[in-house]
């Protein structure tokens, strides 16, 4: 079977979209189907293009047993033509993403990661923790981890392509 690719992606990729990277291979690996997937995560911005992710975020995780452990880049061309899915953590990112893709098969691969949230209650973004307190990212981790559960089901109800 066909791997899966999945990108996930915020403004920075220090903190939402490399913490979202790190629980999907954590489920994946948990339901001992990792093999099928490649996952990554990058920023639109390359603000902080080279750094690890924030220590805010890490250590929010690590408190959970997961490990946050990814350098920061920008998304790439290459990544919008390689990628089957790119899961945008909110308006602002989806609309850099899709001025950035070229055609309708590029563009139609670019998703609001929020679609897979059970429980969104209409909720569009993943918030942007960067300026915020402890909580702000213990609300982050909480949001992803849900939505990463729903995506993995999703997945594996797709039929393989
Ligand atoms: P992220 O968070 O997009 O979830 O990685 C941010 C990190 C840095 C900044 C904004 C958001 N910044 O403005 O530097």
């Amino acid at each position: 079977m066909q791997p899966k690719s999945v990108m996930f992606v915020c403004q920075g990729n220090i903190c939402r979209s490399p913490l979202a990277q790190a629980l999907f291979e954590n489920r994946l690996e948990k339901r001992g189907i990792a093999r099928r997937y490649r996952v990554d995560s990058t920023g639109v911005s390359s603000y902080h293009a080279g750094e690890s992710s924030d220590r805010r975020m890490r250590e929010t995780a690590a408190r959970r047993g997961v490990r946050v452990d990814h350098r920061a880049r920008a998304v790439t061309r290459r990544d919008l033509e390689e990628f089957d899915l790119i899961l945008a953590m909110d308006r602002d990112n989806y609309s850099i993403l899709r001025r950035k893709a070229h055609g309708d098969e590029q563009r139609d691969k670019i998703r609001m990661f929020r679609d897979f949230d059970p429980i969104s209650n209409g909720e569009i973004d993943v918030p942007d923790p960067w300026y915020g307190g402890i909580q702000g990212f213990e609300q982050v981790y909480g949001i992803v981890e849900r939505t990463c559960e729903a995506l993995i089901d999703h997945l594996e109800d797709q039929p393989p392509t």
